[in-house]
């Protein structure tokens, strides 16, 4: 007997051990009465209702005696299986679980608490997979086979969900679930250690003094919470238009426009691409622009957007630096083909980017602000950064935990003074010794 085989048989029992029989059983019996692609026009709902009575008929007609609970206990299973999916089921109600990763059929990893481990759950096949991948992705009417084997979806709840299947994986299928992240404030993030209060009182004043803002990071860095922090501190009466591939920013405001992109539909046309919606928020008469994430083109529209008027802009960039973060926007503003000479692009992102905060993941899983840097350089100068805060890691303790140190860099008074004429006040952390007195006396503020 095969692997694969074994596995089935493990499952059935598994399933078959409550009285009722095999949800498989059932759920096999449910599919040969009804086509699934028959209800692709009904809601979640209805689709339920319609599965719960067929079910329920085939229980009354071929199943043993059950009492009423048990027999709506079954019946919930078989739709479960049929609609929902499966084995995910569990973990996706397990709020500890930030990540789920399923490596084919019998390899599923978890996120918790910022580590990854193996679990015990385990799909009974390949064809089963392929099953629950193909739910996820009807629900966003896409299709997942050789000739489109890579795709994005999202399940109705939120979460995002990544699918690449052979023969672009050599794994198996491949499904990736990120939990719709926890939004998380400035403060929280300050009493995880992630930051220094200091640095997040000065960053909610760089927020509201308009400057404009990169969150910089390596995947899962917490880049997209950090962002969602900070756009916080953005005035409730502004007009906020924020443009994301997957939406998962969560302001509270009250004037807030949530533009999502949209991939090419199975004949490869509709697209709309995060540069369109970038584009296209210009006429929107935004006060300010959130970008979740540049990633092409459409980093070129920002940087036009942040120096004409849409200052106070924030967005994030893939990164391993803050450094390394100005260079990236450069190759990415590049990737336009509106042809603009590489110094003129220099040029704006000297002009257009105020600050830089750059996130790090460490080995114990946690994640921090790592640095934050002014962008120093003007003009088409070579990029220079001015250190405001640095994150110094110390080696893992005994108990794996890393610890370090956050060390404040004065800001240079031209910062400060702009970050007073806007009304807000400075962090005494941040001004220069000779200067740390009340910041409007200590740096001339005339009201
Ligand atoms: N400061 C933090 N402390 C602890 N957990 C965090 C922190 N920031 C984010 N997380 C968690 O880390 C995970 C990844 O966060 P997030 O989605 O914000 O990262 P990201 O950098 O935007 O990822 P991606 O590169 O995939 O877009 C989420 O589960 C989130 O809740
Ligand atoms: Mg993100």
């Amino acid at each position: 007997m095969g692997l694969r085989d074994r596995l089935d048989d493990d499952h059935l029992s598994e399933q078959g051990s409550d009285r009722g029989g095999s949800v498989s059983h059932w759920r096999q019996r449910l599919l040969t009465e009804i086509n699934l692609d028959d209800l692709a026009m009904l809601s979640m709902q209805q689709r339920r209702i319609r599965l719960e009575k067929v079910v329920g008929h085939i229980l009354s007609r071929e199943g043993p005696v059950l009492s009423d609970r048990e027999r709506s206990a079954m019946i919930r299973r078989v739709v479960d299986e049929a609609l929902g999916l499966g084995v995910l089921e569990p973990l996706l109600a397990d709020d500890s679980v930030t990540e789920i990763m399923v490596n084919g059929p019998d390899n599923v990893y978890v996120e918790r608490r910022g580590r990854v481990e193996r679990i015990d759950t385990t799909f009974a096949s390949e064809t089963q997979l392929l099953q629950t991948i193909d739910r996820i992705v009807a629900q966003v009417n896409r299709r997942v086979d050789e000739s489109s084997p890579m795709v994005d979806a999202r399940l109705p709840s939120g979460e995002r969900v990544n699918v690449i299947i052979p023969p672009l994986s050599l794994s198996g299928p491949i499904v990736t679930i990120r939990r719709f992240p926890k939004p998380f404030t400035i403060a929280q993030l300050a009493a995880k250690g992630s930051l220094d209060e200091a640095t997040g009182s000065l960053l909610a004043a760089l927020v509201r003094a308009r400057f404009n803002v990169i969150i910089a990071g390596g995947t899962g860095s917490g880049k997209t919470t950090f962002l969602n922090a900070l756009s916080a501190f953005a005035p409730n009466h502004e007009r906020i238009v924020t443009i994301e591939d997957s939406a998962e920013l969560q302001l509270q405001q009250e004037h807030v426009i949530r533009l999502e992109s949209r991939p090419p539909n199975m004949e490869g046309a509709g697209q709309v691409s995060i540069r369109d919606l970038v584009r296209n928020s210009l006429r929107m008469r935004p006060d300010r622009i959130i970008v979740g994430e540049v990633r092409g083109a459409e980093t070129l529209d920002m940087l036009q957007a942040m120096n004409t008027g849409h200052d106070g802009s924030l967005a994030t960039v893939h990164a391993n630096s803050a450094d390394d973060a100005v260079y990236r926007l450069l190759t990415l503003a590049s990737m336009s083909e509106v042809k603009i000479p590489f110094e003129a692009i220099q040029d704006q992102i000297n002009a257009a980017v105020d600050v830089i905060v750059h996130l790090s993941r460490h080995a114990d899983g946690s994640r921090r602000v790592s640095e934050v840097g002014l962008v120093a350089s003007k003009r088409r100068e070579e990029f220079r950064l001015e250190p405001v805060l640095r994150f110094e890691a110390q080696p893992l303790d005994a108990h794996g935990v890393v610890n370090g140190e956050f060390h404040r860099f004065p800001l240079p008074p031209h910062i400060a003074q702009r970050i007073i004429n806007a009304g807000e006040a400075i962090p005494p952390a941040f001004l220069a010794p000779s200067t740390a007195r009340p910041s409007h006396t200590a740096l001339g503020a005339t009201p």
